[in-house]
């Protein structure tokens, strides 16, 4: 564990008023890219509304350290970091979803995170830089979502739907991939991100029609131009004016939140969302319309 004392939470920063404490008690979120800006927003949310959580993430020590961070969401919160995990490699996704079982007791959301992204102009990208982007963001996926559904099924089973328009206890057997919206118009320097999160939207989508029947439920964030994210800082525009003229044309005159993508998550994996399967939830001001998604 880092020496460094995490950032204190504040509430404000992550999760709307408008949710009740303890909605998610009892439960278990597995988050690969979890110490990433979306990913870590999106778990501190669902910890501070009750829930456990494992982060996966390739750094140990940036995993270690978020882990820390995310866990004074909530007084008691059990977050623990599994580091030294590639995505691309299932054994160890298979490993990290049994070591969270072991520790954490269940495991009852997931949540597929981890990208990798760099802006190239297609003639500079090789083959294997946009096999690595792929291997990351698609088959990384594949394998979080394998690795994850045997144990989400016993919770979308524990947890089922009682008929009456509500869950017992709760909703159990969820899985939200983060996608993005650069894939709905094309982007350039991003083939290979475009081409990526095409077929994690499909996978998403495959998996809520074939799990659908047990109980699991499936569905895609896809985030916008969000502040304070990696996205923004390192792959968007960086000059004034055209981070002035981007914020211009999204219909909502301003940049996102991560608590935006928050508020979603929590929706998502809530009672408010169980008749919710094979969506895309785009959370974007409508950016990507007007602005082909940058
Ligand atoms: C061209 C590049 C490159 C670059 C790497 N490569 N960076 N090519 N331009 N800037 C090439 C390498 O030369 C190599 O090809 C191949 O990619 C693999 O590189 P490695 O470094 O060996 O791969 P790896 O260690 O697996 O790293 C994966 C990575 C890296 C994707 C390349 O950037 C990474 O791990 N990033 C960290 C995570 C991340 O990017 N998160 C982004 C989150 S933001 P050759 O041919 O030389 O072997 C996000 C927002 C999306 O996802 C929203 C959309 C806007």
């Amino acid at each position: 564990m880092s020496s460094t004392s995490p950032k204190p939470f504040d509430k404000s920063d992550y999760v709307s008023n408008v949710w009740k404490e303890g909605i998610f008690g009892g439960k278990v979120l597995f988050c690969t890219g979890g110490s990433g800006s979306i990913c870590s927003a999106q778990t501190k949310a669902i910890v501070y509304l009750g829930a456990n959580a494992a982060i996966i993430g390739r750094n140990v020590e940036k995993t270690e350290r978020m882990a820390a961070e995310i866990a004074t969401a909530r007084p008691g919160a059990k977050v623990i970091a599994i580091g030294g995990v590639d995505v691309r490699d299932a054994n160890a996704l298979k490993e990290a979803a049994d070591r969270t079982v072991r520790e954490l007791g269940s495991l009852d959301f997931t949540i597929a995170g981890a990208a990798g992204n760099f802006l190239s102009p297609m003639s500079q990208l090789s083959p294997n830089a946009f096999k690595s982007v792929i291997d990351i963001d698609v088959l990384g996926s594949y394998n979080t979502a394998k690795a994850t559904l045997p144990y989400l099924m016993q919770s979308a089973e524990k947890y089922k739907h009682d008929g009456k328009g509500s869950a017992r206890n709760g909703t159990g057997g969820r899985i939200i991939f983060v996608s993005a919206t650069i894939h709905y118009t094309g982007l350039p320097l991003q083939t290979h991100v475009s081409a990526a999160k095409a077929a994690v939207d499909s996978l998403s989508h495959a998996i809520a029609i074939e799990y659908g029947p047990l109980g699991i439920t499936s569905n895609v964030i896809a985030p916008g131009p969000i502040s304070g994210t990696e996205g923004m800082d390192r792959l968007s525009k960086s000059d004034a004016d055209s981070l002035a003229k981007s914020k211009k044309n999204i219909p909502l005159g301003r940049w996102g939140e991560k608590k935006e993508i928050a508020d979603a998550t929590v929706f998502l994996f809530s009672d408010a969302a169980n008749y919710v399967n094979g969506q895309i939830s785009v959370i974007d001001g409508a950016s990507w319309r007007t602005s082909g998604g940058s």
